[in-house]
């Protein structure tokens, strides 16, 4: 079996026709329902029934098409994610969650700029979700990102759990105490979780934080992100739980409080394509180890 025999039987399934299908591959009719006949016997099943009009797939037919569908897909994203190996060296581009801005990100990107100074690199802000997809469409070379993501295209490397804090607006009861918080206190709150989509996200994690205690907040607002959550509880809407970093993102009406509970942690996951051993991509792992030995930052570097 070729791959031409996945793209000629994929466009009849789609046309229904083998006349509009030939006309979309631009080939001939006979050559192309041969094909598809050469496939029928290497199979030993009927894809197509038999005399339907339009073209109806049999059950084994549907089979195939969602078989050979992700076949394409994966020849598709190999294709692009082997081109982009091969740029690294002029390039990097990096996808990051939000959250990370104000933590070791920037730090991590200036001792690696130093180290690298050939290399151009670009930044590019998207969800957990949206780096998986970068990935493989070669928009991004690395992700930094919270949510552990299935994937078998993609290398998953925890480097640390980071503590979660919870944030509140100037003058909150709940401010005045210097104790850290434990999550029974917030459940009458109104809390703030970022981003609404895609899920699974950052909101679940907190929300999870809080099941595992079996608690569950009495009121939760969905925002689109970060930003979005900080200020609304900077406008009194409510008080929101964000990584321990975000005490880097200074603001006179919010204040950061610690949270007591042990279940309270965030991952920080390096997200890499299956395979790429580029010396870049070593290099900045090595960057970030560095600086959390010499903060003395516990790290995990565990492969999930
Ligand atoms: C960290 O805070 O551990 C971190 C942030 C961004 C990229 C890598 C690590």
């Amino acid at each position: 079996m070729e791959i031409r025999h996945l793209r000629y039987f994929l466009a009849v399934a789609e046309e229904k026709n083998f006349t509009r299908a030939a006309q979309r591959l631009f080939i001939a009719q006979p050559p192309l329902s041969r094909q598809i006949q050469q496939l029928e016997e290497e199979l030993g099943v009927p894809l197509f029934e038999k005399g339907s009009r339009p073209l109806r797939l049999t059950e084994a037919g549907k089979f195939f098409q969602v078989h050979a569908q992700n076949m394409l897909e994966k020849l598709a994203d190999m294709k692009t994610m082997t081109q982009r190996v091969g740029k690294i060296g002029q390039t990097l581009s990096i996808g990051y969650v939000a959250s990370t801005l104000y933590g070791l990100l920037p730090e991590i990107v200036r001792l690696f700029r130093e180290a690298n100074q050939g290399v151009h690199i670009t930044f590019h802000e998207m969800t957990t979700m949206e780096q998986m997809r970068g990935l493989k469409d070669g928009s991004i070379d690395v992700g930094f990102g919270r949510v552990v993501l299935e994937d078998p295209s993609i290398r998953r490397i925890l480097l640390r759990e980071e503590r979660l804090i919870v944030a509140l607006p100037l003058g909150h009861r709940l401010a005045e105490q210097e104790r850290p918080i434990r999550l029974i206190e917030l459940l009458p709150e109104n809390l703030i979780v970022y981003p609404k989509a895609p899920r699974p996200s950052f909101a679940d994690q907190v929300l999870a934080a809080f099941s595992a205690h079996s608690l569950r907040p009495e009121n939760v607002m969905e925002v689109r992100e970060l930003h979005i959550a900080i200020g609304m509880v900077a406008a009194g809407q409510g008080i929101s739980i964000v990584p321990d970093s975000l005490q880097g993102m200074k603001r006179s009406d919010v204040l950061y409080r610690e949270i007591e509970d042990m279940h309270a942690v965030s991952p920080i996951l390096f997200n890499v394509r299956l395979m790429d051993q580029s010396d870049e991509l070593r290099n900045i792992l090595k960057t970030i180890y560095s600086i959390y030995d010499a903060r003395g930052i516990a790290h995990v570097k565990e492969e999930l």
